[in-house]
């Protein structure tokens, strides 16, 4: 989305950018409008995850027996957006670190005037382990997280075995874990991870193509660009 307002300032909760923590991520240092600082300043209050340490009330959030997904690093919230939109009855907790898409997300669901969404300024996996009890979720989705294609960095991808395990426990039975990405030796990790995961079914082709309802993201075009693969993969709990 264009912002061509004046440039601010913007800081970035503590706890995320520590980096003496191994994180999926990289913090990055962007600039960003006024028109986005205003909305982190006016409109995260009202869809934001409820701030606390404890477990989040799901229910209370959004209605009784409504499920729940998480997706874990909307960047600037295309998936995330449409796909709340189009299934007004599914709940979603929307998680990323990076602060001007969470800024565009926010716009987003304002102009849409959506109210299935709530939004994490935070690290997704920490959302998974500290907030979200066991058996409760109707999906998890991760699209396009970060490929981490040099060797050395192998230990920062999102999706390996501890990650597997954690979805596989916080998924109701039927729940569903939905990944995408561009980076093919990310996929053969991801097939490796949930196939060997005893409480997860990965959908027996493995990596698939992308399914109509989920809608091309922002990161996906520019890998499409470069003559990249786009797959989708699917496990069960
Ligand atoms: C490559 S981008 C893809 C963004 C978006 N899903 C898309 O397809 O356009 C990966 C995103 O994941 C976010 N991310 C990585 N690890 C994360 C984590 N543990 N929790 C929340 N967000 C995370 C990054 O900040 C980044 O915005």
């Amino acid at each position: 989305m264009p912002d061509n307002g004046p440039v601010t300032s913007h800081s970035v909760p503590a706890e995320i950018a520590d980096e003496t923590i191994l994180r999926s991520y990289k913090m990055r240092r962007s600039r960003i409008g006024a028109t986005r600082q205003t909305a982190l300043d006016t409109l995260l209050a009202r869809f934001a995850v409820p701030e606390g340490d404890g477990l989040l009330d799901l229910a209370a959030l959004f209605g009784p027996g409504v499920p729940v997904v998480v997706e874990i690093g909307f960047g600037t919230g295309t998936s995330t957006l449409a796909m709340a939109e189009a299934d007004p009855g599914t709940g979603v907790l929307a998680a990323d670190v990076h602060t001007p898409g969470v800024a565009t997300l926010l716009l987003g669901l304002d102009q849409y005037g959506l109210d299935n969404v709530r939004v994490l300024v935070g690290d997704g996996r920490q959302l998974l382990q500290q907030r979200i009890a066991s058996a409760s979720l109707a999906g998890v989705r991760v699209y396009f997280p970060d490929p981490w294609p040099k060797g050395r960095h192998h230990k920062r991808r999102l999706i390996d075995a501890g990650f597997a395990a954690l979805v596989a426990d916080r998924l109701a039975p039927g729940g569903l874990l939905h990944c995408a990405t561009d980076w093919e030796p990310y996929a053969q990790q991801m097939i490796a991870v949930l196939a060997a995961e005893p409480g997860l079914v990965l959908a027996p082709e493995g990596a698939q193509e992308r399914p109509d309802w989920r809608p091309v993201t922002r990161y996906e075009a520019r890998g499409l660009d470069r003559g990249h693969r786009v797959r989708d993969l699917f496990a069960r709990r």
